[in-house]
């Protein structure tokens, strides 16, 4: 029996993340309810799971257990979610339709929609912390790792400068940073804790690993940007041409459709070619970038 085909380990991939989320998250009718209800429809039924793809891909490369590699998935796709959450409340892109469903505060209300956001963060934290998921120097790496990524320094960061910048056009190098921290930090997180939840990497396959999975976030954000403004709201089930209507920096505003398109296909043979070290065993993370830079929602 071959290994599945892309297409059918990405089902499979998605629908163990998708059983492990509905277990770990509090259950819908469990007291807050309402709080809860809006945890699991703010996480649940919707979503490429990309941040979770990366983990089991990633876990590949060091022969991660697959339960373990569930719960460090879970916990990126929490954070993952609440940024989404927050994201999209009036304060920030005033977003009304996310995952082609009505966004989290529409559905519920603005504190809830808060609310979520706080109580999946740290959801997230005791996921990490509350079973022993590798070695315990490893694991504290882990969790320092995703706190790393999702806080001022990386993802609420991002959004940070993000903010700032509206209206404002930014250089290369600044848009650069901006996307880095808002995206690239959580997926490189992915992609890290994915490989540390297993057998350790040498110092050269964790520093080409490393500049894949920044190359890889890099790349995730630039395809979302090109996304924006080349495809239907109905296809990416969130209002599309919003980055352009809210005056906000991306690189098609910097660069030009063309030139941000090549650009990601600079990104995506980097990131490739970075994997080469690992030779069959980066299957998954090749197909991975593939399916990042070639989406079409
Ligand atoms: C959208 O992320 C927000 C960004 C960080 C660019 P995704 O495109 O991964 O959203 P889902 O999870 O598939 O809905
Ligand atoms: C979102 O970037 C980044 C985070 C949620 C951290 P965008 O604002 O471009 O994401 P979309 O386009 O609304 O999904
Ligand atoms: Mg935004
Ligand atoms: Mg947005
Ligand atoms: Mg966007």
């Amino acid at each position: 029996m071959g290994s599945p085909t892309f297409p059918t380990w990405m089902a499979d991939t998605q629908g163990r993340v998708e059983a492990a989320l509905a277990h770990h998250l509090p259950g819908a009718d469990s007291i807050p309810a309402r709080l809860h209800e809006a945890m699991r429809y703010a996480t649940l039924g919707g979503g490429k799971r990309v941040r979770p793809l990366l983990v089991f891909a990633a876990g590949e490369l060091t022969d991660a257990q697959p339960e373990t590699l569930a719960t460090v998935a879970c916990a990126v796709e929490m954070i993952h979610a609440y940024s989404l959450a927050h994201d999209d409340l009036p304060c920030m892109d005033n977003d009304i339709l996310r995952r082609g469903r009505p966004t989290c505060h529409i559905e519920f209300d603005e504190s809830t929609a808060l609310l979520v956001g706080d109580s999946l963060q740290t959801l997230a934290f005791e996921l990490l912390a509350g079973q022993k998921l590798a070695d315990p120097a490893r694991q504290l790496e882990m969790i320092a790792l995703l706190a790393h990524a999702s806080g001022s320094r990386g993802m609420a960061g991002g959004q940070a400068i993000d903010l700032a910048a509206v209206g404002t056009p930014l250089s290369q190098p600044e848009l650069e940073l901006m996307h880095a921290l808002k995206t690239g930090a959580l997926i490189r997180a992915a992609v890290l804790l994915g490989a540390l939840a297993g057998t350790p990497l040498n110092a050269e396959e964790r520093s080409n690993l490393d500049r894949f999975a920044k190359r890889a976030g890099l790349l995730f954000q630039v395809v979302d940007d090109i996304l924006d403004c080349t495809a239907s709201t109905a296809t990416l089930g969130k209002t599309a041409g919003k980055d352009q209507a809210a005056e906000k920096p991306t690189y098609i505003s910097l660069l030009g459709l063309e030139a941000a398109r090549t650009y990601a296909d600079e990104l995506r043979n980097d990131a490739l070619a970075t994997l080469s070290i690992f030779g069959e065993r980066a299957t998954r993370l090749t197909q991975l970038a593939d399916f990042i830079c070639h989406r079409q929602f």
